[in-house]
């Protein structure tokens, strides 16, 4: 199937209910189905959006072309959870059915106000000469799902930025209303914008300047900006796209990245003595994060297990991308910690010591505890010939490494199929959620990450122990009943 642009921004109500009903058919072949991680009910999902809290329940959004694996005309899917693990799909919510989101209702941000949740999303308009005009806008959904788009631009394009301007983030620090959104100046060069709302109403948005996080300068964009705070440190996720390597050294195609500053300016919008860059996940896949400071305060993040401009071998079954499990942040030894939210464990159905099982149904967790100087070689995904997706910890090294290569289906090739992280030689603890063709693998709890996606073949279902004493935990993963 060829996406052209015509095909990619043709108009929802073009699609006729065959060819959906074609299309859902096609999923329904797909080997590669996750069984609880947030997938779309159809086509692609990229972005998470709009992730708060609103009456009692968590809601996320995820950015949705529904009808194929292609960047088409995006809109905005709603998913609801009493828990941040069990989502259900409640409904398609932001079309791209006005003049100012007529090209797709492109990445924000959510916070509940009275009754009503706001949404702050970038409408993509695209004129007669197919040039790009970034407008941010609103919308009020309420407890039944109605959406009310606000009739007005909230924050105009700047005159310093290109076209490329959008994703804003609305963030309460200290009982103001503030909002960042991620562009490109005149210079061609990534930049965060602030802003703050003028008595606290959220259509009225003053600029307060460019967020100083120590810019690099060397990005040419920075999307989906999201700033939060973890006992008062301001904490940076971005995605600096064409950041220098000599930067950060990274092998994605575009990197998701954090900062972490020592207290917020709110008056210059400084971040003070920000941390150098690092990386957010070591893996293969994990972009546009999203995070927010739940009421409880709590930081909470989700990333898309996806890239943008890479195809993916699920393309073939008219699905792409997943969402990370919900990942709670934390600072230790001023690093940043991300690791799933406790009720995860509730997935938990079956225990097992892990040598007591060598064939799974893929959808499973294993906890695993290796002692320090010790090494070990692991295949996940494993046939019986021992192929499959290789992790490989060398503590005396002070290394660990993943490895793609024998995981099935290539694919994204270019960008390699090994990634590595350096680790301290200590007792080192293991988190792997492996979900059909999604991996998600927490070290030390979530000092580091690594994640991504692997498209096995039906006998790639073991777990091989090739080399190496490890003592480990394997849990079978029920969720119950899949919404999506
Ligand atoms: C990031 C992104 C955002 C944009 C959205 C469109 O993946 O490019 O910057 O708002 O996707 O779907």
């Amino acid at each position: 199937m060829t996406w052209t642009t015509e095909k990619r921004y043709r108009r929802y109500e073009d699609w006729t209910q065959e060819e959906l009903k074609q299309i859902k058919e096609n999923i329904a072949q797909s080997p590669w189905r996750a069984s609880y991680h947030v997938e779309p009910k159809t086509g692609l999902l990229n972005d998470p959006n709009g992730f708060s809290y609103f009456n009692g329940k968590w809601v996320v959004f995820y950015q949705n072309f529904p009808f194929g694996a292609a960047h088409g005309l995006k809109s905005w899917v709603q998913l609801e959870s009493d828990d941040l693990v069990h989502f259900e799909e409640t409904g398609l919510r932001l079309l791209p059915d006005t003049q100012l989101d007529s090209h797709g209702a492109y990445s924000g941000s959510a916070m509940q106000f009275g009754d009503e949740l706001f949404l702050f999303y970038t409408g993509n308009h695209r004129d007669e000469n197919w040039q790009r005009h970034p407008y941010q806008i609103g919308a009020l959904i309420n407890q039944a799902g109605e959406v009310k788009k606000l009739d007005k631009v909230l924050i105009d394009q700047p005159q310093e930025a290109t076209d490329h301007f959008r994703d804003p983030q609305i963030f309460n620090y200290q009982g103001q209303f503030y909002a960042i959104v991620g562009g490109q100046n005149l210079d061609k060069k990534g930049y965060v914008k602030l802003y703050r709302a003028l008595d606290n109403d959220y259509t009225n948005w003053q600029a307060v300047g460019d967020l100083d996080f120590a810019n690099d300068q060397t990005a040419y964009m920075m999307e989906c900006p999201n700033l939060v705070f973890i006992n008062e440190q301001p904490v940076l996720l971005y995605c600096p796209q064409g950041l220098d390597k000599e930067v950060l050294a990274y092998d994605n195609i575009y990197p998701n990245t954090y900062k972490i500053g020592q207290s917020f300016d709110t008056k210059t919008g400084r971040m003070v003595n920000p941390s150098p860059i690092q990386n957010l996940d070591y893996g293969f896949e994990c972009y546009a994060t999203q995070a927010f400071n739940a009421p409880d305060g709590r930081a909470l993040a989700v990333s898309w297990l996806g890239l943008p401009d890479v195809a993916y071998p699920s393309d073939a079954f008219d699905h792409q991308g997943v969402f990370s499990l919900v990942k709670e942040l934390s600072i230790k030894d001023g690093k940043l910690y991300q690791y799933p939210v406790p009720a995860i464990k509730n997935l938990r159905s079956q225990e097992f010591d892990l040598t007591d099982r060598p064939q799974t149904n893929n959808s499973y967790e294993l906890e695993l505890d290796l002692a320090a100087d010790s090494q070990l070689e692991l295949v996940l995904f494993a046939d019986q010939a021992g192929a499959g997706l290789k992790l490989t910890v060398d503590l005396k090294a002070g290394n660990i490494q993943l490895d793609r290569s024998q995981a099935g289906q290539a694919f994204d090739l270019e960008h390699g199929t090994i990634r590595t992280a350096q680790l301290a030689n200590e007792a080192t603890n293991l988190s792997i959620f492996i979900d059909k063709s999604v991996f998600e693998i927490f070290i030390n709890k979530g000092e580091k990450v690594f994640s991504g996606r692997v498209f096995p073949r039906e006998d790639q279902t073991g777990i091989l122990i090739k080399q190496g004493a490890v003592q480990g935990k394997y849990y079978e993963l029920d969720y119950g009943r899949k919404a999506n």
